[in-house]
């Protein structure tokens, strides 16, 4: 026991502090509605010592200088160094590496009064420095296992390092391509959002938040985020009642029942309340129904960003609004610092309310083991070892390549034979060691993935020839090394053509084309919502070049949304859809093109025809129209079809799956009752591969309109060829329930049809009904 670090007054003080230090080595594993006893005591210890300007100091998150993710910080150095000296500081963000933590850590244990350890928080989004897919193209591994893996590496590297909690999952429900951060979430999906969530929150987490491998993460955008107007960054969200319980919310309550330390609220209004002062889900739901006793943090500024939605008059009513709202901790707003006490002592706060939010900081504090060693994350040895390492790299090729989705192969194009006399690699992201690894990358470092033509040149042997040609940049000037990527001006190239006659000239010598196309790493993200998500620049130019001199062409795609493919699939035979993979792309994509590994991946979002179909998502309500085919007029377009181009849950494999014989164990039960839904899927083709076998139901009729097809379950499983297995579902009450017009959770009686099938469009179809 590390007693020469404890705060020699706590000890003199209060006597209390005995259980703090004699309860060091239980789990913390924080089910954040059921509260552990003894950590209670000892929070309650601390705050009984602590004066309210220690307490308002808690609830303050300063950003270190540099990696800055919004408005600069309007406060210096200085302010920063004094605050943390009079221990008026809760958590920093933003400041990395082990020896930057411990010299931060050591200026709060030296100088402050109660030497109430800081939280260091960061972005780790989708890896540390071994970067995997962006989250939602490892979402399209509907893997739950390796998602859970890869964020216990992000995890276990960033720990190592020194960080104590991530700002991830965004587990906001995505619907429109053209809002930039549709990259960082896990898709359209409600219930996918809510389990790969649940994946990634365990994965960070473990099961004891004091084991030196996990991390606290953090739910995120509460609430909204996803359905920004017109896919405009931070745009207004206008949604009722429906679409806030049975959409947007339900992946939040799954990940406050797994027990996701913190919740970060959003920078969005809901229906003209901003996000940040919402009480209603901050209070009466998150905090109140459903019992959860982690921290809110706001988002960057969105405290004193409620001044500029026209919610807040000054800094210091959005200071009121806030806390009185239930969020807990400001981040970078200046809010709480200068006006939390003035509120106090004007009665607009209660004191109540700051030792609420004080003790959700303490108690994180105490489950992170940081109270009983505030340098226990900082061991340099820990850093060199397990960040970046041999075994993580493999996890993340493995990954990668799970993530990867076929989505049209004709004549079987792919996969290639590694005897190929000759490929050509071609396109702006062909040898991009960069784009790869995404945005919010964390520590992954400038130009460190493999790049495509890299991978396949490892994968080949001496006798097939490699033709390489760029054919045109993307971008002008191309991305600089470590520039803040908010800054950085994404120009498109849209003249310089001069190298496309290379590119034919490659095309025309070769057996076949890999074509990279798609979009860099800082299209998507926050802040880069497009209105255009095609091919920018010359890349359609670079196509219908290539094409017309070569028509084996494989487009392999790099991308962070849902990217119009009209044409492209009209003229390519194959494409293969690769996400921004992280550090080991090339590598994996390879596997992939030349068979080592038959694609397995679906996607976890609607490819829309054009980007006026947006937002688009399979489990849309039917409307009024069409209600007969003698309609004449619907709901869709004159120009263009209603339906996805390449749907939810789709993606091919280089094998053949058949369902049949769907079965329901009953056709009636009653509400509260269960029902087993089973199929029999075989591998038709010839090698061995894996599918996704997904449920979807729809309650044909209910007090809030319910959508045509909700997916319900799902099931990864690996065939032999001319293997069948039995696949089996049971639709339980959770499956059923919806939010009613009666404002509460239950299923309402009636009949519902069960499809089970390879992607959202399957019609193996059965019926039953629920009786009162
Ligand atoms: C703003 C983003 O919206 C949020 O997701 C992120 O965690 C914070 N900045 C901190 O970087």
């Amino acid at each position: 026991m590390k007693i020469a670090i404890l705060p020699l007054k706590l000890i003199i003080i209060s006597s209390l502090i005995f259980t703090v230090l004699s309860c060091k080595n239980e789990t913390t594993n924080p089910k954040h509605s059921t509260l552990n006893e003894s950590i209670e005591k000892k929070v309650d210890s601390v705050l009984a010592l602590m004066q309210i300007n220690e307490k308002i100091g808690q609830l303050v998150q300063y950003s270190g200088k540099w990696n800055a993710t919004g408005p600069s910080s309007t406060k210096g150095d200085q302010h920063k160094l004094e605050k943390l000296k009079k221990g008026e500081v809760g958590s920093m963000l933003n400041i990395t590496s082990v020896a930057s933590i411990r010299e931060t850590q050591k200026i709060v244990m030296e100088h402050s009064r109660l030497k109430i350890p800081l939280i260091f928080a960061y972005d780790v989004i989708h890896g540390y420095k071994t970067i995997f897919p962006i989250p939602l193209g490892e979402t399209a591994s509907w893997d739950l296992n390796i998602m859970k893996q890869s964020a216990s590496i992000a995890a276990k590297e960033s720990a190592a390092s020194g960080l104590n909690w991530t700002f991830a999952p965004m587990i906001d429900v995505s619907r429109d391509a053209r809002w930039g951060r549709v990259m960082e979430g896990a898709g359209e999906d409600p219930y996918l959002n809510a389990v790969v969530g649940v994946a990634r929150i365990e994965g960070f987490q473990g099961d004891d938040l004091s084991d030196i491998n996990t991390i606290a993460a953090c739910a995120k955008h509460f609430a909204g985020y996803g359905f920004g107007e017109a896919g405009r960054d931070y745009n207004t969200v206008n949604v009722g009642a429906n679409e806030l319980h049975n959409t947007i919310l339900p992946p939040f309550k799954a990940a406050a029942e797994a027990g996701a330390a913190t919740f970060m609220n959003a920078f969005n209004d809901i229906d003209g309340i901003p996000a940040t002062g919402h009480k209603i889900l901050q209070r009466d739901i998150l905090k109140g129904e459903w019992n959860w006793s982690g921290l809110v943090v706001s988002d960057w500024g969105s405290i004193g960003e409620m001044r500029a939605h026209g919610y807040a008059e000054d800094k210091k009513h959005a200071a009121e609004i806030a806390l009185n709202a239930g969020s807990d901790m400001d981040m970078e707003s200046y809010a709480y610092e200068a006006h939390l006490e003035t509120l106090l002592n004007e009665k607009k706060i209660s004191i109540h309310q700051i030792d609420d939010a004080v003790r959700r900081v303490l108690r994180l504090k105490f489950e992170l083991g940081l109270f009983d060693d505030p340098y226990k994350y900082c061991n340099e040895q820990r850093e060199k070892d397990n960040v970046y390492s041999k075994e993580n790299l493999a996890v993340a090729r493995d990954v990668a390549r799970k993530s990867i989705v076929l989505l049209k192969n004709e004549n079987s194009l792919l996969p290639l034979s590694k005897q190929l006399k000759s490929i050509a690699v071609i396109g702006p992201l062909a040898d991009d060691k960069d784009s790869p690894l995404g945005n919010w990358r964390a520590k992954g470092e400038y130009n460190s993935a493999v790049s495509l033509l890299e991978g396949v040149k490892n994968a080949v042997g001496e006798n097939t020839k490699i033709h390489y040609a760029k054919g045109v940049d993307l971008t002008i000037p191309t991305i600089a090394p470590g520039a803040n990527q908010f800054l950085l001006p994404l120009k498109f190239n849209t003249t310089d053509d001069s190298g496309i006659a290379k590119a034919v000239e490659v095309a025309k010598k070769s057996d076949v084309v890999l074509l990279v196309i798609g979009e860099n790493a800082y299209q998507t993200g926050e802040g880069r919502s497009q209105t255009n998500i095609g091919f920018l620049g010359l890349q359609n130019e670079l196509l219908e070049a290539v094409y017309k001199v070569n028509k084996n062409i494989v487009i392999v795609l790099m991308n962070g949304r849902p990217m119009d493919l009209s044409r492209a699939s009209e003229i390519a035979p194959t494409i293969l859809e690769c996400w921004h993979l992280g550090s080991e792309s090339g590598n994996a994509i390879a596997d992939v093109v030349f068979g080592d590994y038959n694609p397995s991946g679906k996607l976890p979002v609607s490819f829309p025809h054009n980007v006026g179909q947006e937002p688009l998502y399979y489990n849309q309500k039917n409307t009024g129209r069409p209600y007969s085919n003698k309609h004449v007029t619907f709901s869709g377009y004159r120009d263009a079809p209603k339906k996805a181009l390449y749907p939810f849950g789709f993606g091919l494999s280089y094998t053949t799956f058949s369902y049949d014989d769907l079965q329901l164990d009953k056709n009636e039960i009653k509400a509260g009752g269960d029902i087993k839904a089973s199929v029999n899927v075989t591998n038709t083709g010839d090698r061995a591969g894996e599918e996704v076998v997904q449920l979807y139901i729809r309650d044909l009729v209910g007090s809030f309109v319910r959508p045509v097809k909700e997916l319900k379950g799902f099931e990864k499983i690996m065939l032999n060829p001319g293997e069948t297995k039995t696949v089996s579902f049971t639709i339980n009450e959770k499956t059923l329930q919806f939010y009613t017009a009666n404002n509460t959770w239950e299923v309402e009686p009636g009949e519902f049809n069960v499809w089970v099938g390879g992607d959202s469009t399957t019609t193996l179809k059965k019926s039953f009904t629920v009786i009162e």
